[in-house]
């Protein structure tokens, strides 16, 4: 069979906070679980990613920390990149933004459209802050949303209706700088001229029948009411700047350039594996098919906008093939919240558990058709249930028989019995037919469901042929049920591969199959006997007490208001001796990124503090200050360094701040 061409992207991840949970299930695991499924195929495939650095959200986060916008943009680079890699994705390249290769594809893009008469310039008003001197764009400003009246809207988009504002559409707009009003004053964008792509895009949306019936209902709707011309520069100086002579202080609006991001990533690409042209055989190749997995809050941008952005181009780019957006997760019952901190964020799943359980949960439980719950019971249950206690014996009772009767060494039995046939024949339908069609059509918990059936009548089978029988009275029967149920597990090996990688590669080391497998195999893989190497537990139970942490851990971390909130007496409070101190000096603590060393001086003492700042603040920065400390823990070693006190922050968004006396306050004094 001739092979497929594709190109798959997932969603480029804003480069300002971590992963979470709701992040993985939307635009990412349903992505690399196809994309692995397509390699196992022999199809010529590339996955492409990269960290999203423009946008309002990291220029106000690097303006509230005093930093410029890279350090930001590259902290969090770093920390997806690992996060990515720690839940074993297979990205052919993963790029971001702020490269100057993303720089100059983005200008050559709007260039040509400008060129082609796809866009106008307008000068309009816009919010300008006459306290902070800056136009107020997109998440600069917040008010009262124009069509649902929510209050939280904030300038691009209201997060309650969905629909995409205007900011200066919205009602008693301020500046979330510094909480004044805004005034209007005029000043020069360019617009996307989306109407002249109406008729083209509706015809093209239309000739996409098999695409998701939410992601369809979504455009049409669109569609329907109208598209209009959309700004797509701002008043910035965070972004790819407007190439040209008048447009000084402008940058390319983010949704405009973050899209093209899946193009320069790919020209990263092709530039790293020494074949700086190849970008183009993906991308201007009419076969290739190109699969955008997003979240479904990125609907329009990818639907209407971006492949607006394409068609407007002299050079033949493809358009989107499809873009399959998954609906959302909840956690625990609520909406995943980043600001509440009501979230399970993936670096801290990683240090508990390795990346196969929460693969296995999040696909086996994924919003493919409609919003799910991720709870932390269940996810203990989905993987106990079916991986240890369905597959995980399965492949236990048949390597240890194997073992005990066989030496680990099977022959390929000359006949078979009808069962025995019928038992194959089943299993080798489930994966090679049933969940193949499920993978390739995005629905993974189908897909999981058919594979777990097949060590379900593995089981059955074992149970009914009753080996520890058959080998007391005819070891060839025993040898052939045991070749039977290795042939099954032979299959899982490969079918279950694209969602739980680390695990099946583990189970075919145990079989002495080599790690490198395609999905032809699944019919016929070849070995003279089968010689077992060495059997470890595939899937080691997951116990009540690290799910009792982890629960613990999302409820004492979030700042929900709990009724059931314990509380305390006064007199355990009083026992606390808070005081305000100064930091003398400080240092970092070797081999630690987030450990600081300070001296400090409380009254008339100094002592030593080890603290977690140092993602948030240098050294340098914290000399002099006045800060707030718990006076009499009992002193630790950290790390090797003496800590003999607590310095108190406050957490919102991810970020520390230190809390600090009103006045300046002679250090010793007691905190009341
Ligand atoms: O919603 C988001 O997280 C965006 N950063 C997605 C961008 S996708 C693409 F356009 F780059
Ligand atoms: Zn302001």
């Amino acid at each position: 069979m001739a092979k497929e061409k594709y190109l798959v992207t997932s969603a480029l991840p804003y480069a300002n906070g971590d992963l979470h949970i709701g992040h993985l299930a939307g635009a990412y695991l349903p992505a690399d679980i196809f994309v692995r499924f397509q390699k196992l195929l022999g199809n010529d495939v590339i996955y492409i990613c990269g960290t999203d650095e423009h946008g309002t959200p990291i220029s106000i986060k690097a303006d509230q920390k005093k930093v410029p916008p890279r350090k930001i943009v590259d902290k969090y680079h770093r920390r997806i990149k690992s996060v990515f890699e720690g839940l074993n994705f297979c990205f052919d390249n993963f790029s971001g933004t702020a490269r100057p290769v993303h720089y100059k594809i983005s200008q050559e893009l709007f260039t040509n459209l400008l060129k082609n008469g796809y866009i106008t310039t307008h000068t309009n008003n816009q919010l300008y802050c006459p306290n902070c001197k800056r136009f107020l764009p997109d998440r600069y400003v917040e008010g009262e949303c124009p069509f649902c009246h929510s209050i939280e809207a904030r300038g691009d988009q209201c997060d309650a209706c969905g629909k995409l504002i205007d900011a200066i559409q919205l009602i008693n707009p301020i500046c979330i700088t510094c909480g004044n009003p805004p005034v209007i004053r005029e000043t020069t964008n360019w617009f996307l001229n989306l109407p002249k792509f109406s008729d083209k895009l509706e015809k093209w949306i239309e000739s996409k029948t098999e695409w998701k019936d939410n992601v369809k209902k979504f455009i049409l709707g669109w569609l329907k009411s109208g598209l209009k011309e959309r700004a797509i520069t701002r008043d910035l100086d965070w972004g790819v700047p407007v190439p040209l002579e008048n447009a000084k202080g402008k940058v390319i609006y983010v949704w405009f350039e973050a899209p093209i991001g899946y193009i320069s990533s790919t020209i990263e690409w092709a530039e790293r594996i020494g074949q700086p042209e190849k970008w183009k055989d993906y991308w201007f190749d009419k076969n290739t098919k190109l699969i955008h997995f997003i979240g479904k809050d990125n609907i329009p941008f990818h639907t209407i906008i971006w492949p607006a952005v394409l068609m407007g181009q002299d050079d033949d780019y493809i358009l989107p093939y499809d873009v399959p957006a998954n609906e959302f997760l909840n956690l625990e019952g609520r909406r995943i919240s980043t600001s509440r901190n009501w979230a399970v964020w993936v670096n801290d799943y990683l240090e508990d558990f390795p990346a196969d359980p929460l693969r296995y949960y999040l696909a086996a439980n994924a919003p493919e058709n409609k919003d799910c719950d991720f709870v932390w019971k269940e996810f203990q249950e989905k993987y106990n249930t079916d991986l240890a206690n369905i597959l995980g014996n399965f492949a236990n009772r048949v390597f240890k028989f194997s073992k005990i009767y066989f030496d680990g060494k099977i022959c390929i039995p000359s006949t078979f019995s009808n069962l025995s046939n019928e038992t194959w024949i089943t299993a080798h339908n489930f994966a090679a037919t049933q969940a193949k069609g499920f993978y390739q059509n995005y629905k993974v918990r189908k897909a999981i469901k058919r594979i777990i059936d097949i060590a379900r009548e593995g089981n059955r089978y074992f149970d009914i042929t009753k080996p520890w029988v058959e080998i007391k009275q005819d070891k060839k029967k025993a040898e052939e049920t045991i070749f039977i149920c290795l042939e099954l597990l032979r299959m899982i090996s490969i079918v279950l591969s694209p969602v739980i990688p680390e695990s099946m590669k583990k189970l075919r080391k145990m079989m002495n199959l080599p790690d490198k497998m395609l999905w032809e195999n699944i019919k016929y893989e070849f070995r003279e006997k089968i010689v077992l190497g060495k059997i470890e537990t595939l899937f080691e139970k997951i116990q009540d007490e690290i799910i009792e942490k982890q629960i613990k851990k999302l409820k004492g971390a979030s700042n929900i208001p709990e009724k059931s909130k314990k509380l305390i007496d006064f007199e355990i409070f009083q026992k606390l001796d808070l005081r305000i101190a100064k930091i003398l000096s400080a240092e970092k603590v070797k081999n630690s990124d987030k450990l600081l060393k300070c001296q400090i001086s409380v009254g008339n003492k100094t002592k030593q503090i080890v603290a977690g700042i140092a993602e948030n603040y240098s050294p340098e920065e914290l000399i002099g200050k006045k800060i707030l400390i718990v006076d009499n823990l009992k002193p630790i070693v950290i790390r090797g360094e003496k800590s003999e006190g607590m310095l108190l922050t406050a957490e919102y968004n991810e970020e520390l701040t230190l809390l600090v006396p009103e006045s300046d306050i002679q250090d010793g004094s007691k905190v009341l």
